[in-house]
């Protein structure tokens, strides 16, 4: 399979009033041609930041970003901007993301103007053409992005981010602000259109069901750092560290009781500015121990391809 990103020791940090805010804190990993990376945790965990970074939206911190083997923090502005036509960001609203005073048609053929080499018929085709695949009716072409709903906004979102046709996307929360009778729409034209191009996606949420949907593999993310990295059907099947199972024990299923076997995530996410020497979730964990307090926990590979960042995984989990 060919590898089309490859993350190394990433960090991106803020400083806040003489201090530190770890917001990606030394994230390592990989993703083939084709695959969905799902990218999980709650709010405030650097999602967003880890994908803004990976795209150069946010300048890193440290470590290197290789997408088709170059390394995008260090290529210079002309190699960046023809990068960033293979890679594309869809945001989480599509209403603050999409320019107001823009029609359908003047937000579809902006990338293509700013690209550059298209005549007015090309562009025009192409506006037709990704109107048609994204699902938008043609009579729309001249309408506004406020006198649309949230999903015909966010088709615009992703026609918008398709329309140089990219290889790989950042998809941050596309769905999170539709109403959920809409969600599934747009998951699969997200997912329709991946198949077609061989689209390779980061896929931010929260929402761990749609995560086991679409991902290939799941990043799981605490306060900066990645806690749990496995394929899926792995993931799902073999949770190993404490804040996966506990957030997996939080999501309502049908076939379980939920309410019996639910483990309640006490305290509140601790602070990513100038983080102590220690576990990150140990405030939160039952299994806390001394250790988990004076000591981080590597990103250990306890099964293949499977990594987990706790000193206990093993006791926890009687392997
Ligand atoms: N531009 C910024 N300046 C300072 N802190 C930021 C900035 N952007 C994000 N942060 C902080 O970084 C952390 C991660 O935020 P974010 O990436 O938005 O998380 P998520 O997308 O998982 O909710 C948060 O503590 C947030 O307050
Ligand atoms: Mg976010």
């Amino acid at each position: 399979m060919e590898t089309i990103l490859e993350v190394n020791n990433l960090k991106k940090y803020f400083p806040v009033g003489g201090r530190t805010l770890h917001a990606v804190d030394d994230i390592t990993f990989s993703i083939n041609k084709g695959e969905t990376l799902g990218v999980v945790g709650e709010s405030g965990c650097g999602k967003s930041t880890m994908g803004r970074t990976l795209l150069h939206l946010h300048e890193s911190t440290s470590g290197t970003i290789r997408f088709k083997g170059e390394d995008i923090t260090k290529v210079n502005k002309k190699k960046l901007s023809e990068l960033r036509k293979e890679m594309q960001f869809i945001f989480q609203d599509p209403f603050s993301s999409l320019n107001p005073r823009f029609t359908v048609y003047q937000t579809l053929a902006e990338p293509l103007e700013i690209a550059g080499g298209y005549s007015k018929i090309e562009i025009e085709e192409k506006v037709y053409a990704m109107m048609d695949t994204v699902g938008l009716a043609r009579r729309l072409v001249n309408t506004y992005p406020h006198e649309l709903d949230g999903g015909r906004r966010q088709r615009i979102g992703i026609g918008r981010a398709m329309i140089l046709e990219p290889d790989f996307i950042v998809c941050d929360e596309p769905v999170s602000a539709l109403d959920v009778s809409i969600q599934a729409q747009i998951i699969n034209l997200l997912l329709d259109m991946q198949e077609e191009k061989q689209l390779t996606y980061v896929f931010i949420t929260h929402d761990l069901m749609v995560v086991k949907y679409i991902s290939t593999k799941i990043m799981v993310m605490y306060l900066g750092e990645v806690v749990e990295f496995a394929e899926t059907e792995e993931l799902f099947e073999s949770t190993l560290h404490p804040y996966t199972k506990a957030l997996l024990s939080a999501v309502p299923l049908p076939d379980v009781d939920a309410k019996q076997n639910r483990i309640v995530l006490e305290g509140e996410v601790t602070s990513p500015i100038d983080p102590p020497q220690s576990c990150r979730f140990c405030a939160r964990c039952k299994y806390a121990q001394d250790k988990c307090r004076k000591e981080i926990p590597p990103l250990t590979e306890v099964k293949p391809g499977h990594m987990v960042k706790c000193h206990f995984v093993k006791e926890i989990n009687k392997m």
